[in-house]
């Protein structure tokens, strides 16, 4: 499934890498990708993004290649558009069916996280939409909980409804220690929404407990593996009105 969140920051990572630990703990393969990461550092072996590098080691083993896991790497830490506009480069699908066929062949699940929001463009002439309907991917919205949530998540539910994708679920990220009155939130999320809530997932006191939190999204894991990875479906798939 396509995981998005109703902005940059909304715990889209965070509750992918949830969610993979949470697949595997019901047995499952299962894979996360970032077709297109902008914010990438330079190393030996390429660029590199870090939410691709959680993702690829939320995978456990055998690793998935990093180019399957993050086909399209921008340096310049901004919008995909002007970082690849910024290196040149211009982003194309077919890399990113190619590797999504190559993780989907030796796993079950794969979770492919989007970047920003939903309407944040992928590249020129690529949105979110177009990635779910040429992966024929069903849609996860993470909603940040912070304040804000509910206007980002009713419009960014419509959108994808609109593009006439299929909105799975969605769960609830504590982004900010701060919020108050978050489960009133959670619940005028829920009668706001017109899809489950997969899940809320509690703030970790470091990264290295973001694994931990994965029996927070057993629900979206069980949703999550009525979803098999297969080859991409074709130019409407799943997501077919
Ligand atoms: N449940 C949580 N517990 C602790 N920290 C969290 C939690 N959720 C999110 N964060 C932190 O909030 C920040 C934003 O979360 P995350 O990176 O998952 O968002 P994102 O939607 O993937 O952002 P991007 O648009 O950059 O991909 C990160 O620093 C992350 O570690
Ligand atoms: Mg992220």
């Amino acid at each position: 499934m396509l995981v998005t969140g109703t902005d940059t920051g909304a715990g889209k990572s965070v509750a992918s890498v949830a969610l993979l630990h949470a697949l595997r703990a019901r047995g499952l393969r299962a894979v996360g990708m970032k077709p297109v990461a902008a914010g990438c550092r330079s190393t030996p072996q390429g660029l590199r993004n870090d939410d691709a590098l959680a993702l690829q080691a939320a995978a456990g083993d055998p690793r998935p290649a990093y180019g399957d896991v993050n086909p399209w790497a921008l340096e310049a830490a901004t919008a995909p558009q002007l970082a690849a506009r910024s290196a040149g480069v211009r982003v194309s699908m077919p890399p990113i069916r190619a590797a999504y066929a190559g993780l989907a062949a030796g796993a079950d699940v794969v979770v492919v996280e989007g970047a920003g929001g939903w309407l944040s463009p992928l590249a020129d002439g690529i949105e979110h939409a177009d990635l779910a309907h040429a992966l024929g991917l069903p849609v996860i919205l993470v909603a940040g909980l912070r304040l804000g949530c509910l206007n980002h998540a009713r419009l960014t539910a419509r959108a994808i409804t609109a593009d006439g994708c299929r909105l799975l679920g969605w769960i609830g990220c504590a982004v900010d220690p701060a919020f108050e009155r978050r489960d009133d939130y959670l619940a005028l999320l829920g009668s706001a929404l017109d899809a489950p809530c997969l899940g809320v997932v509690p703030r970790a006191a470091r990264p290295a407990g973001i694994p931990a939190l994965a029996p927070h999204l057993a629900a979206a894991a069980a949703a999550a593996a009525q979803v098999p990875a297969g080859d991409a479906p074709g130019p409407r798939g799943f997501c077919a009105p």
